[in-house]
């Protein structure tokens, strides 16, 4: 596996297309918590060190509602989630250091009203890409909010992940990419899951990084 110590030092740069997602990404989460009323269930697939949930839920005050778990292999990184959450008082965190690509990961964490797949897409084969896709309705409560990334070279702007999406039932909201002009860049979307509930079968392996 790539070295995610190093790659999360391009949040460093506010300039990096990573800074861009993550603000957008934070933008998404802070709308979808205020449109939940009541209890909201939170995952994040791959969460890295989680910053991109838990930045915002440590700006709000509600967070008492909220339940959250973030997916993290790496345990250098999940240990940062931890302290992070800790620090943030934030008591309804849970970290699990485990495969996010066997849906074992998830038992007892969806279905969500947010999921957070980010990061995810790039680094998996097509393959896996359709079967993760197939399977996310298994996280999402009907009418949960899915935030994805995958970076594109800007010529297919990531047209058959948005249509595996609405194949699976989700309802595209939003697609933006990072406004580069050359080379790979960011994207992201958001969509709407509109299908009917899906039970989650644990012990599927979906992906692999
Ligand atoms: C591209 S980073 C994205 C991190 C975070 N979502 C973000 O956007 O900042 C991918 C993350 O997935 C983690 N990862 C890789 N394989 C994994 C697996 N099988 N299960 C859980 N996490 C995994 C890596 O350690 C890394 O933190």
């Amino acid at each position: 596996m790539r070295d995610y110590l190093k790659w999360h030092e391009a949040y460093d740069d506010p300039a990096s297309d990573l800074s861009w997602r993550l603000r957008q990404v934070q933008a998404y989460i802070r709308s979808t918590l205020d449109q939940i009323q009541g209890k909201a269930t939170v995952l994040s697939l791959c969460a890295g060190d989680g910053r991109d949930v838990l930045q915002v839920l440590a700006e709000r005050h509600d967070t008492s509602r909220i339940q959250t778990t973030l997916i993290e292999l790496h345990p250098v990184l999940a240990e940062r989630a931890r302290k992070f959450a800790a620090s943030s008082r934030l008591l309804n965190v849970t970290v699990r250091t485990v495969d996010a690509g066997n849906t074992t990961a998830y038992v007892g964490a969806v279905p969500a009203d947010l999921v957070i797949m980010i990061g995810v897409l790039g680094n998996i084969s097509d393959d896996d890409v359709r079967r993760t896709i197939r399977t996310a309705p298994q996280l999402c409560r009907p009418g949960a909010i899915m935030l994805w990334s995958r970076a594109t070279s800007g010529s297919d702007a990531n047209s058959s992940v948005r249509g595996w999406l609405a194949g699976a039932g989700f309802v595209e909201l939003d697609y933006r990419e990072f406004d580069q002009a050359e080379g790979e860049r960011a994207a992201l979307g958001s969509a709407r899951y509109d299908g009917p509930p899906q039970p989650l079968i644990p012990g599927r392996q979906i992906f692999t990084f």
